[in-house]
């Protein structure tokens, strides 16, 4: 299975620290955002990995990643002109998948969750993953019945059927190009990824698992400062001396009051 790491967006959210670098290039305690998302696709054994960039720090993300030789690992990099939506990725990164399935995750997403066995036992169709929030109207809302089939997702809905979060990680069958490129953009001017979910979930392809770890999307100063503050107290993050050494075997997370 490819990879995708998607790390565009204009970051407005984090201005004035997003006003000369990107929001994935921002330390989360000691480490760039981007370290996170990255070892997550590295720990499930996902080593080929396109990451996706808006054309303002481009330059910056190879400086930081390089190659990928030093995670033991394979980078391509694209740009994305604008931040049209989660969905172009699939789009921008037609020739990069080739055949293969693919998993996608967000640049300012931060798992303790492995998902090596949800890749590893990927067989088509689409598994999208979700977690309890008290605050799901921010997010994408999966409703699920009790014996695990998804009766409904939405972006952002003002009156949320469930309070489970659709998580900014995402495995797809390579159909995923050809139904991204039939999307139209929303309202908001976006290909949105809950669309492409839908189209799953009408072909009754769509999978959902609920997450067993932490999960924090890093993309406001109040989940920044968390994110930091987690990462710190747990000894999150990569060992890059010698051999990549991975540690997210994190049982059970301190957490600050309030997540
Ligand atoms: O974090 C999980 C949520 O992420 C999901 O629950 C939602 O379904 C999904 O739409 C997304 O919502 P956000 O409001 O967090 O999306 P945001 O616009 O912040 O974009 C998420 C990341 O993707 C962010 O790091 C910027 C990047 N991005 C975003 C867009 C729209 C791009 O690289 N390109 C884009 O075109």
């Amino acid at each position: 299975m490819k990879g995708i790491i998607l790390a565009g967006g204009s970051g407005t959210r984090l201005h004035p620290l997003t006003k000369v670098t990107s929001k994935q290039l921002l330390p989360v305690y000691n480490q760039p955002m981007i370290y996170f998302p990255l070892q997550t696709l590295l720990k499930a054994g996902i080593k080929d990995i396109l990451i996706i960039v808006s054309p303002d720090h481009s330059g910056d993300f190879v400086n930081l990643l390089g190659s990928g030789r030093q995670f033991g690992a394979r980078f391509a990099y694209e740009v994305q002109d604008a931040p049209e939506g989660l969905a172009q990725a699939f789009i921008i990164g037609e020739e990069f998948i080739g055949k293969d399935d693919v998993a996608m995750i967000l640049g300012d997403n931060i798992f303790t969750h492995d998902f090596t066995s949800a890749v590893q036992n990927f067989k088509g169709g689409a598994t999208v993953f979700a977690k309890q929030v008290p605050d799901p109207e921010r997010f994408g809302v999966i409703d699920i019945a009790t014996d695990g089939k998804v009766l409904s997702i939405e972006e952002k809905p003002e009156q949320p059927k469930s309070n489970l979060a659709q998580v900014g990680f995402y495995m797809y069958d390579n159909k995923v190009i050809q139904h991204a490129k039939n999307l139209k953009p929303s309202k908001r001017g976006e290909l949105e990824i809950v669309d492409l979910a839908n189209i799953y979930l009408e072909q009754g392809l769509l999978n959902a698992e609920v997450l067993q770890g932490d999960w924090i999307d890093a993309g406001t100063f109040e989940s920044l400062y968390k994110a930091s503050t987690i990462v710190r107290e747990n000894n999150l993050g990569m060992n890059l001396e010698g051999d990549l050494k991975v540690q997210f075997e994190v049982q059970d997370v301190k957490k600050p009051a309030g997540i």
